[in-house]
């Protein structure tokens, strides 16, 4: 049986990953580990963990993923997300196992009219954006056997993330300001556990970068009329511009990926986010 190694599990994807996992139980053996077990900064960790499981496919849920404390938190950001991809890359390169690796829309700068294809032109604008930029680099440079899926706007019901903020600002206020001139695709973290996995299926063989996120773009205000209207709050939302709502890293202006590429290769079809956002609504109303 083929065995499947989910770095990072106790993340937001990790978490996605190990709920659909009892799914594929005849087909894979899958090995959950995170940051208490194995720290992706420590090359010999990484080492020890391959040469203790083996695994045929290797998943990289973990991350630094603090858009804004990476900006004063540079080396921690680059640590992880460079050299503990590195780390991760030439691990499963030794084992001859394949590398998928999970990356961002904030590579790109946002400048653009049209959705951003896998091979445009990469210049991030934040701390976070350039780590992750980095890591791409090295692992596509270490294992030819790494599959990047750039993702965006991630949420899910576990951990911490925009829906989650949302709700609970929406049981404590009458009124919020959410930003309107940012574009991109929120990306429910269950759908793309499930594209991982159909991946990880599929007879195809095809590495490089794949972009995969829900459809089509919106911007946060309308990200979050919808979490209002899912989750039947009467909150009052008001458009904001950037500049009312500073930050300490900058965000692209539109960030919105092609989603062609992983349609053609892999037969994946994206769903609209506002379906995956309902489901994710549903599940949070329920708990
Ligand atoms: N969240 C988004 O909006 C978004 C958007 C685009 C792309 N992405 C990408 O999508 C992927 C998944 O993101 P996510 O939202 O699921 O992330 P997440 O919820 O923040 O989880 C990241 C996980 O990585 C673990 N981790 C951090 N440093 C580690 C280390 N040195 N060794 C091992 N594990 C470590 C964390 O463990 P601890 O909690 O123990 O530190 C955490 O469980 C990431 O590659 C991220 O860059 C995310």
């Amino acid at each position: 049986m083929k065995k499947i190694a989910v770095i990072g599990s106790n993340g937001q994807l990790g978490n996605c990953i190990r709920k659909i996992a009892p799914d594929f139980e005849h087909q894979y053996e899958f090995v959950f580990t995170d940051s208490s077990i194995l720290d992706i900064t420590n090359e010999e960790q990484v080492n020890d963990f391959f040469y203790d499981n083996k695994p045929d496919y290797c998943i990289n849920a973990s991350a630094y993923t603090a858009v804004d404390l990476a900006e004063t938190e540079k080396d921690k950001a680059f640590a992880v997300n460079a050299d503990g991809v590195a780390h991760l890359a030439q691990a499963a390169a030794d084992h001859k196992a394949t590398f998928i690796h999970v990356s961002t829309d904030y590579v790109f700068d946002g400048s653009t009219n049209l959705p951003y294809a896998e091979d445009d032109f990469t210049n991030p604008i934040g701390v976070y954006g350039e780590s992750k930029r980095k890591g791409e680099e090295l692992a596509l440079e270490i294992n030819p056997q790494t599959i990047i899926l750039r993702t965006s706007w991630l949420y899910s019901e576990f951990n911490k993330n925009f829906v989650k903020t949302m709700l609970n600002l929406f049981s404590q206020k009458t009124e919020l300001g959410i930003v309107a001139d940012q574009f991109g695709q929120p990306t429910n973290a269950n759908d793309l556990a499930e594209a991982i996995m159909d991946i990880i299926k599929s007879p195809v063989k095809a590495y490089g970068i794949f972009h995969f996120s829900n459809y089509p773009e919106t911007t946060w205000f309308e990200f979050a009329k919808k979490i209002a209207e899912f989750s039947k709050s009467s909150i009052q939302l008001n458009p904001l511009t950037t500049e009312q709502y500073p930050t300490p890293a900058k965000r692209p202006v539109r960030s919105t990926m092609s989603l062609d590429k992983i349609e053609e290769v892999y037969k994946i079809e994206p769903k609209h986010w506002e379906n995956s956002l309902e489901e994710c609504v549903d599940i949070l109303s329920q708990q």
